[in-house]
């Protein structure tokens, strides 16, 4: 690794004096994003200046000001009394100073909520969160088989929680614009010395943990507001086929139910079975089929297709960096998947942006939101619990010192990080065990062969990229190996990885991957082993984040033994645009042999 010494110099006069005059050594890597400009190419010498903690937040510091210093005049200090540096966790700015309520797109205005997301204010700097010594252990209970007792404490806290003033962080509005804020272009890199980076939770390793703590702290306010320090939110357990309608709590009673929104799309209410492969049009399948059609989903999402940290959790995402970009990036598979087209599945066809839960921006004014995040939230656990070498959170620094503001229940802002969610005993809530029959619905092979197929896809390398999807794409790409030893297979997993796509982040993108299709391609349901996966983004309204990149990892280890062809050198993948996908091209497919037992790089 290649070590520059970098001059450090104070900017602002509010400064810590240790900062001041200081050189430190690190890497180039780590100061900027593969996009910039790095400091090889730059030849006057230039001062780097690295504002304080407190500067930063105070946003007294702006990225055009930070200049950077080759060649050290000053003392040297010690590489590990600054872990701050070397490290490029994404880390959230204090919301007191550090939100914008600043670059919406005109659009917005038609949007039926509100697009300035920023918190209240709040007098105090935030302080490192300290989990509470006491308490007891709440239990997440699954909503459709809750009993009325339960019910009606949870509609009584959203009541008050509804009943609080607009100023009030604890306030259902308020708690709803935390997600728009943090989804929709509020926050800056600020905080990690790159305030014109957007910070953005979705599309990557931040979107489980991120949501984690917001239901935290979600969930501890409800319980103070009705004083019940047990209270456990609901989940919505939209995986178990006795909890796959919109759960008639939320609807019954219409506008005086606290639980209710009227932006939902009608067409879904009960007794409309769940489409966790929805991709805005009625499908018509049999409720059975659907049924079952969801179990093959999920266990695809939670097994086939996430061996590993990076396809269930997503990739990485560090500061200096667009959510997405090319490099490592890639959504995970239940962010990709059920999560997604459930939002798009609740959000309302009638109103300009889907609202609520059909835009990241009013996702958090539908209750349905929080009971939806807490079953996602579930299956991080369920993951975990299903064992395999990969199936651990990330171990890499950069996610584990990922940070986030929020209010807690006392209205004080705290900064909480990722690696302190991830033991549920610290954060003392658990679930409700609820039915897992997807555990045990395995895709099958709708053949075994397609020699009947005519149609003779290109080779990956004789295409042409960035490759459009406008209209359905068939290919052919080389793997890495054939007939690997099974115990080789365990812990090094083939997976192909469809990288640099780039998509408007204003749509609502989906599309469809299929692994050596055969016969007619519509007849292929998720329940086939040849239908490799699906993926799908819930869109932004922010014009600045619009042209956005991302990648998809679909696995094909077992894939490829179920449908007998461990042995082909190659397999022929085709994708099929469904939603949005006029302008989405690939800049790469390619398939590789990935050790998911190793340890991510720190
Ligand atoms: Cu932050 Cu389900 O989205």
């Amino acid at each position: 690794m290649v070590f520059l010494s970098f001059t450090l110099a104070i900017a602002t006069p509010s400064c810590s004096p240790f900062f001041s005059k200081i050189v430190i050594k690190r890497s180039c890597k780590s100061l900027y994003n593969d996009h910039e400009k790095t400091p090889t190419t730059n030849t006057k010498p230039e001062k780097l200046i690295i504002p304080s903690e407190t500067s930063l937040d105070r946003q007294t510091v702006d990225r055009r000001n930070l200049i950077l210093g080759l060649g050290g005049l000053y003392s040297t200090v010690n590489l590990t009394s600054l872990p701050s540096v070397l490290a490029n966790p994404i880390k959230a700015p204090s919301f007191v100073p550090g939100c914008a309520n600043s670059g919406w797109n005109l659009d917005f205005k038609q949007g039926v909520r509100s697009g300035a997301c920023c918190p209240p204010l709040s007098k105090q700097l935030e302080i490192d969160y300290k989990f509470p010594t006491t308490g007891e252990t709440r239990i997440r209970q699954p909503i459709h088989s809750a009993s009325p007792e339960y019910i009606e404490k949870f509609k009584k806290a959203i009541q008050k929680m509804r009943a609080l003033p607009d100023d009030d962080p604890c306030s259902f509005k308020n708690q709803a614009k935390v997600h728009c804020a943090y989804c929709n272009g509020h926050y800056t890199q600020m905080a990690s010395g790159y305030p014109e980076k957007v910070l953005h939770v979705h599309y990557s390793w931040l979107f489980f943990p991120f949501h984690r703590w917001y239901l935290y702290f979600f969930e501890r306010i409800l319980g103070d507001l009705i004083e019940d320090k047990t209270f456990g939110l609901p989940y919505w357990n939209w995986d178990n086929p006795a909890g796959m309608e919109i759960p008639t709590v939320f609807e019954e009673g219409g506008k005086s139910n606290p639980l209710f929104t009227s932006y939902r799309n009608v067409n879904h209410l009960r007794p409309a079975i769940i489409d966790l492969d929805y991709q805005m049009e009625e499908r018509n399948h049999s409720p059975l089929d659907q049924i079952r059609i969801n179990l093959c989903i999920m266990n695809r999402q939670m097994k086939r297709n996430a061996s590993d940290a990076a396809s269930f959790f997503g990739g990485k995402y560090v500061a200096g960096s667009n959510p997405i970009f090319r490099g490592d990036p890639s959504v995970g598979s239940i962010e990709a998947g059920c999560h997604t087209a459930i939002h798009r599945w609740v959000g309302d066809p009638r109103t300009p942006n889907n609202e609520d839960l059909g835009n990241f921006y009013s996702a958090g004014y539908d209750p349905l939101f929080y009971v939806h995040h807490a079953n996602v939230d579930r299956m991080w656990t369920l993951w975990k619990g299903l064992g395999g070498e990969g199936r651990k959170e990330p171990t890499d620094k950069n996610w584990e010192d990922a940070s986030y503001v929020f209010y807690d229940e006392n209205r004080k802002p705290v900064r909480v990080y990722n690696k302190d969610c991830v033991n549920l005993e610290d954060l003392k809530y658990e679930y409700e065990v609820s039915e897992t029959p997807w555990k045990s619905s395995p895709p099958k092979p709708r053949c075994m062969s397609f020699a009947t197929e005519t149609t003779s896809p290109e080779n990956v390398t004789d295409m042409k990229f960035p490759l459009s999807i406008r209209q359905t794409v068939t290919v052919h790409v080389k793997r890495p190996e054939t007939n690997r030893p099974k115990d080789q297979k365990n812990t090094i997993k083939e997976i192909m990885l469809l990288n640099g796509i780039k998509f408007d982040g204003g749509k609502f993108v989906k599309f469809d991957v299929f692994v050596n299709a055969c016969g007619d391609i519509t007849r292929i349901s998720p329940c086939d082993s040849q239908y490799a996966g699906a993926f799908g983004l819930l869109p932004h309204k922010n014009s600045e984040i619009m042209d956005s990149k991302t990648g998809v990892r679909i696995e094909l280890t077992e894939l490829l033994e179920d449908i007998n062809a461990d042995g082909d050198e190659s397999v022929r993948v085709t994708i099929v645009p469904r939603v949005g996908c006029d302008d989405v091209t690939f800049e790469d497919i390619k398939i590789e042999l990935i050790d998911i037992s190793e340890k991510e790089s720190k």
